[in-house]
């Protein structure tokens, strides 16, 4: 017996060991963390349970059969996260590169379909290089095996990657298909081509970084959520993401305790809003005011900045703030903007997340790039996002909610539950001077006519009072006092039940 113990012992170093010292130390050198590492720091300490450790690779081709380590490249199983299941995959450079193999993906698959069978998230820590290239379509077999079970995951259990080395190639479609990509910066890459290829089809001379780097699909592509320094700020910072999601599709998140009264006056926003009406402000200041302890985790803060998402929670419970931001583009809808802050309402909807909206939006972005892009396909995503959403909806306008915008950022038609103003808030078809240049063209030339006409405008419509004589705006409110309201509207909502029509899926404008 003693024998067996001791060889169970040795294989498990073994395993443990991955691809051996040397290629431990050039994995440190370059600044990261073996896969073992990562997954002590991103879990629970002692609570990682390993599974198929002793996994290794079918493949005989090109002298692979004497060359089998352990684990096969990928560490996998469970642990938790301040107390709540999670289940991992981590892959390891030191192995292959972290390729992937058929096993390689079997291992992911596995924790995958146990994670959906238990109801509990998954979190990738992606390090590999591909496609492990001895073993052909097994491996691109396996890929494929990956996608399909993310897809099946996706709304059911939250699925975040992290990407912590190269991750190219076909194989950037599972991150692709998850919830969340945090990338590290200068160590972590994403392209499905890589420059070498770039170079040869379209002569542009890009380096890696430049063509996939954390910056850059956190600045220009948007196909990351955050861009993190290094690999154990990313993994704590995974670590608080976590505690804002709840374990699946049928939970709610966890509840946070707090000692942030919710009848907190904020007397400072009622000078949020300047009195000049074309004069930005920060729409983030509003958010850190109305949040329990100004507590707001932001997704994809550098891109499409003229939307700002994220995570607050309120009376300790989390809810997804989508605001328009006045300080960038003045706040208006363009096509990025509008594909990510759809995509933020659907994650909310799909998991239990309350949604509060803050309007100031002075409507879509005109323009030929904007409707050669596409701008009425891209706008229709936030507005159905919205118009599908089931969950808590409460929205406060604090200056302009103009046109088309303003039925789009959960507007009381699409079934917003509590829609609030501010005294400040302007609900019109447009603002003033651009209505009366339509409707009294003809008295173009007349200056002083105009200006008497465009403050009649002014006065008529820019105010929250048409839409509230509607019931279109449920009261206007102090903004001294938007916490206490909108906590108060969250906390009567917290029982709402309300179900879509049954159907297989929606065709929402892709
Ligand atoms: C097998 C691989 C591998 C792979 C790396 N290795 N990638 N083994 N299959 N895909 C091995 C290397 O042979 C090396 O082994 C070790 O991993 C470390 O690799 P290095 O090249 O020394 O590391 P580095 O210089 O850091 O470069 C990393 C890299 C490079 C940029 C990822 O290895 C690389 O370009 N790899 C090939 C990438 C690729 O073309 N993959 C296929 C993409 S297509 P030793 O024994 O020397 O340590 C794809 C399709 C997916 O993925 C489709 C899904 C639908």
């Amino acid at each position: 017996m003693q024998d067996i113990i001791q060889q169970l012992a040795q294989k498990r170093r073994a395993a443990q060991l991955g691809g051996g010292e040397k290629r431990i130390q050039a994995q440190h050198a370059k600044g990261k963390l073996t896969a073992r590492e990562r997954i002590e720091l991103l879990l629970d300490e002692g609570s990682f349970e390993e599974w198929d450790m002793f996994v290794e690779h079918r493949c005989t081709d090109f002298g692979m059969a004497e060359q089998k380590i352990p684990g096969d490249g990928v560490v996998t199983g469970y642990g938790t996260i301040n107390g709540r299941l999670v289940f991992v995959f981590s892959q390891d450079f030191t192995v292959f590169g972290g390729s992937l193999s058929e096993t390689h993906a079997e291992k992911i698959c596995k924790v995958m379909e146990q994670a959906m069978k238990v109801g509990a998230p998954v979190i990738g820590l992606n390090d590999s290089g591909g496609a492990r290239i001895q073993e052909g379509v097994a491996s691109l077999g396996g890929y494929a095996d990956v996608f399909q079970k993310n897809v099946l995951a996706s709304g059911v259990v939250p699925q975040i990657s992290v990407i912590m080395g190269p991750c190219a190639g076909g194989a950037v479609y599972s991150p692709a298909m998850t919830d969340f990509i945090f990338m590290v910066q200068d160590s972590s890459y994403m392209f499905v081509t890589g420059p070498d290829v770039v170079k040869t089809v379209t002569h542009e001379v890009v380096t890696a970084e430049e063509l996939g780097g954390a910056m850059t699909h956190t600045t220009k592509s948007g196909v990351a959520d955050l861009a993190i320094e290094n690999d154990v700020e990313a993994l704590l910072t995974t670590r608080r993401f976590f505690n804002f999601l709840p374990a699946n599709n049928r939970e709610k998140a966890p509840v946070w305790p707090t000692d942030d009264p919710a009848n907190r006056v904020e007397s400072s926003l009622d000078s949020l809003v300047p009195d000049d009406p074309a004069k930005p402000y920060d729409i983030r200041e509003l958010i850190l005011k109305v949040a329990d302890e100004s507590d707001f985790f932001e997704i994809q803060p550098g891109y499409a900045q003229n939307i700002v998402v994220g995570f607050i929670r309120l009376e300790g419970h989390v809810v997804g703030v989508i605001a328009n931001q006045p300080m960038v583009l003045a706040g208006c809808l363009d096509i990025d903007s509008s594909k990510k802050g759809g995509r933020f309402v659907r994650f909310c909807d799909a998991f239990n997340i309350p949604i509060l909206t803050l309007v100031d939006v002075p409507g879509f972005m005109p323009g030929t790039s904007q409707e050669y892009g596409g701008i009425i396909k891209h706008g229709a995503k936030l507005l159905y996002a919205y118009a599908e959403a089931t969950v808590p909806k409460v929205t406060l306008i604090t200056r302009k909610a103009y046109g088309g915008a303003y039925d789009v950022m959960a507007s009381k038609h699409l079934r917003g539950d509590v829609n609030l103003a501010w005294p400040s808030a302007e609900i019109a078809v447009m603002g003033s001077k651009g209505a009366v240049e339509i409707i009294f063209r003809k008295d173009l030339g007349d200056t002083d006519k105009i200006a008497d006409r465009t403050e009649e405008y002014r006065q008529k419509f820019a105010n929250p009072f048409i839409a509230g004589n509607r019931g279109f705006i449920d009261d206007v409110i102090m903004p001294r006092d938007t916490r206490v309201r909108v906590c108060r509207s969250f906390a009567m909502l917290r029982e709402k039940k309300l179900e879509n029509p049954w159907r297989k899926h929606g065709n929402i404008p892709l």
